[in-house]
């Protein structure tokens, strides 16, 4: 016997905006991530805009994807921007050592990136070199990007064919700097932080956005380090944070271990289970690096960042280890929701994150076959299509009654995550079921405000590890949800099993 779940929802007290930016992306140079995933070259048989796929740009635009980093990840720390300006035929290569050490022939460097970026109407997020790089080096690919007049390397721009400055709002400092990015120590990298954010400059009208490399997990020394390193955070209220503005943090979800870290697909309803424990645990990540923050800095001026987020599982068979090349099902879209759930929450301090990775890589939205080039949404994609409504909508808290849990890995994980924002005369509630085997009814106890009328869509199949190929692309899609119907207190909504449920309502 199931319960019936209630969320009660004050539709006129809105909180934080939830910042667009959260539903931000990357892309790094690894496997077929760039190479083969957005760039193709001019003179490839797949439809493209100098080079870039024309089908990835269409889809992208489609859940208006707000900003994109790039070039890493690790890959980050040995570029050198330099080597990915000129002639294509004259570009340095090199070797990408983190992945699949493959030789990078630069083909793809930054005009080709801020040409994406305006193809898809998105933020550039560049993330700079701190691990093998200099200080001069990250100033100067600044300046090339950003100043408008003759200076020296606004002068190799336009030689190089773009006249005009580009914007670039989001700047990485480094990244993993405890690791791949130079096996720094927490108060090392404060201290380079602080110096490249210095030569990191606005030039003109452009106003650099600096997010310092952050933590690892459950690292709070590390967030605290960041945050001890800023000036008096306390002083000002109305003052902006300086010299960097945001810190990182990174988290992956796997079943298994980093050693094996359980496959895609064929997984068993145990693994499911684990995997949403996992996937939950962003929350519990978010509360604790909030609380170190918000120690130092009672006015939230510092932005968290969490530019590393998704499922990470073993690579599918046949494919080069080093490309992450990984399948994605109906298991892969909740932990998305989760995660987003989790970001909406903490919109007062998560000002943006970055699922890794957009396509080809990781927990992609886009699959595309090496041989044919067709093209696959994944099922994550659709999650991110459905939330659309959350861009920049105030958070509505949303107070679940009569949660289930089950037992997993020492946790109670609650069988229902959910959320909701508001925008002027509409609302958006996220639902998802995270029981693998049962249907639930959620009564959503709608208060504030009158709903006069409401649509719903939902995104499920009937195995736990569906996911879309080329030859069947629907398999996980969203469809209409016939099951929301008029409650005492609201709407009564059927949750199937292994489900992701957006309720869009119409407010007076
Ligand atoms: O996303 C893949 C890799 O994961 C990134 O390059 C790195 O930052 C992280 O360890």
């Amino acid at each position: 016997m199931t319960t019936t779940t209630t969320a009660v929802i004050d539709l006129d007290l809105p909180g934080a905006t939830i910042n667009r930016h959260v539903y931000g992306h990357f892309a790094e140079h690894l496997g077929r991530c760039i190479y083969g995933g957005f760039w193709v070259g001019e003179d490839s048989p797949v439809a493209n805009v100098r080079g870039i796929r024309s089908d990835v740009v269409e889809a992208l635009r489609a859940i208006s994807i707000p900003n994109l980093r790039w070039p890493g990840g690790c890959f980050a720390d040995d570029y050198h921007w330099r080597d990915g300006i000129g002639p294509r035929e004259s570009r340095p290569r090199m070797v990408n050592s983190h992945w699949g050490d493959v030789v990078e022939d630069n083909a793809f460097g930054t005009h080709e990136f801020m040409d994406l970026c305006e193809l898809l109407g998105a933020d550039p997020y560049v993330s700079g070199n701190v691990g093998s790089g200099s200080v001069a080096e990250m100033s100067e690919w600044v300046e090339y990007l950003t100043r408008g007049d003759d200076s020296p390397m606004a002068a190799l721009r336009r030689a190089n064919g773009r006249e005009q400055p580009w914007r670039v709002p989001f700047w990485g400092l480094g990244n993993e700097a405890w690791g791949c990015g130079g096996n720094l120590r927490a108060e090392q990298f404060a201290s380079l932080a602080r110096q490249y954010a210095t030569y990191t400059r606005n030039h003109g009208g452009n106003q650099l956005y600096r997010i310092a490399a952050g933590a690892n997990e459950a690292d709070l020394h590390w967030t605290e380090t960041l945050m001890r390193s800023f000036d008096d955070l306390a002083a000002d209220p109305a003052g902006s944070a300086g010299p960097f503005q945001a810190v990182s943090l990174h988290y992956y979800t796997m079943a298994g271990s980093w050693s094996d870290k359980g496959d895609a697909t064929g997984f068993s309803t145990d693994e499911w289970y684990v995997t949403m424990a996992r996937a939950r645990r962003m929350e519990d990540l978010l509360t604790r690096h909030s609380t170190v923050m918000d120690r130092y800095d009672p006015h939230r001026k510092v932005g968290l960042v969490v530019d590393e987020w998704g499922t990470w599982w073993n690579v599918e068979k046949g494919t080069n280890p080093g490309f992450l090349y990984q399948q994605n099902t109906l298991r892969d879209a909740l932990v998305a929701s989760v995660h987003l759930d989790a970001f909406h929450r903490h919109a007062e301090r998560v000002v943006m994150a970055n699922i890794a990775q957009t396509v080809n890589v990781l927990q992609a939205m886009i699959l595309t076959d090496p041989d044919t080039g067709a093209l696959v949404l994944t099922p994550t994609y659709h999650v991110f299509a459905m939330n659309t409504g959350h861009h920049d909508a105030a958070a509505l808290a949303v107070h679940l009654r009569d949660v289930e849990t089950r037992a997993v890995d020492a946790t109670d994980l609650p069988l229902i995550s959910a959320s909701a924002s508001v925008k002027g005369d509409t609302a958006l509630v996220s639902l998802s079921n995270l029981d693998a085997e049962t249907d639930r009814t959620l009564v959503l106890d709608l208060r504030g405000r009158d709903v006069v009328g409401h649509t719903a869509r939902v995104l499920t199949a009937t195995a736990l590890d569906a996911h879309n190929t080329p030859e069947r692309l629907d398999t996980v899609a969203p469809t209409d949800h016939a099951g929301v119907r008029p409650h005492t207190r609201g709407l009564e909504v059927d949750l199937p099993a292994h489900s992701y449920v957006t309720v869009a309502l119409e407010l007076r």
